[in-house]
């Protein structure tokens, strides 16, 4: 039994075959109507969220299985002082797999620990989100027909953004990526994932100004200033609006540029920039569920002829 915690559980050649099947369920989903019938799907949401959550219960029923969950913690019996150890031995009873949210870092691993069913890690804390980076990562392949090759430049919260770490980790493995970090400086990259890429050899580049990187960028990674790990809110009202992404800033990009964000946006991209074809973080989103739809698949070991 596998789970799905880090999104270095997956070997690059595994990534590339979900990739594939999720290219296929995109272009065949009437086959994977009944794949996963009689099967149920656990969303255990101890923190809010409106993509995970939902497309993870939109890739259950496309495949023909059921959801069951809660969507805050509060309505769980967390709320009494039940473990997530406790808890996830009952939801092993009820469910075939679980995708988990948790605030705290490492509280998916742990129910994974004690847990008779795949449990996949739906975002903890400001550790990992693992799915979003498989998100990300075949909204690049699809889009730009690779993934390797090209300069990245992530902006915003570097520090908080659980979907940054992931992603850097999962793209250090592919060849000839260059890294332009670009913040506050109260909200640099960890220094763990800096000396990473450094032991690895891998190029990267700190800037607070986005307007003197832009020219150089295949794509462009927002993020929104990640208000619930802030430990005051003044700091938070003073870094929030940083960067905005507007038509002026989009004039210094490559014409070929994509904008991809995990959303949600708050101010960090001028909603005037829906429209540029270089926007694709809504596109990104639709991924997100052929994606989810694939992993359910692989993690219950479930093959479509
Ligand atoms: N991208 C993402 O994790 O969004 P939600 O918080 O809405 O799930």
């Amino acid at each position: 039994m596998r789970h799905l915690m880090n999104p270095l559980d997956f070997s690059v050649e595994e990534l590339d075959q979900l990739f594939d099947l999720a290219n296929d369920i995109e272009k065949n989903m009437p086959k994977y109507a009944k794949s996963c019938e009689g099967k149920k799907l656990a969303t255990c949401f101890y923190e809010p969220s409106t993509r995970t959550r939902l497309s993870f219960e939109a890739a259950m029923l496309n495949l023909g299985g059921s959801v069951l969950g809660f969507s805050d913690a509060g309505s769980s019996s967390a709320a009494k002082g039940e473990s997530v150890s406790d808890t996830i031995r009952i939801i092993s009873c009820y469910a075939d797999i679980c995708a988990m949210r948790h605030p705290k870092e490492g509280a998916p691993m742990v129910a994974a620990s004690k847990s008779k069913i795949p449990v996949i890690n739906a975002g903890d804390g400001g550790h990992q989100h693992p799915t979003q980076t498989l998100t990300d990562l075949l909204t690049i392949r699809s889009l730009k027909g690779r993934l390797g090759g090209f300069t990245i430049g992530l902006c915003g919260d570097l520090k908080f953004g659980r979907t940054v770490h992931s992603l850097i980790n999962a793209l250090s493995r592919y060849q000839d990526i260059t890294f332009i970090f670009i913040s506050p400086e109260e909200l640099r990259v960890p220094d763990y994932i800096t000396e990473m890429l450094t032991e690895k050899g891998i190029a990267y580049q700190e800037v607070i100004r986005l307007e003197e990187v832009m020219p150089k960028l295949d794509l462009l990674y927002m993020t929104r200033v990640q208000k619930e790990r802030f430990f005051n809110e003044e700091d938070y009202i003073r870094l929030k609006d940083f960067y905005i992404l507007t038509k002026e800033k989009m004039e210094l990009a490559p014409k070929d540029m994509l904008i991809l964000h995990p959303l949600p946006r708050v101010n960090e991209i001028s909603v005037e920039i829906d429209d540029d074809e270089r926007a694709v973080y809504f596109k990104q989103a639709q991924y997100g569920v052929y994606v989810r739809m694939a992993l359910i698949l692989t993690l219950l070991e479930i093959h479509v002829d």
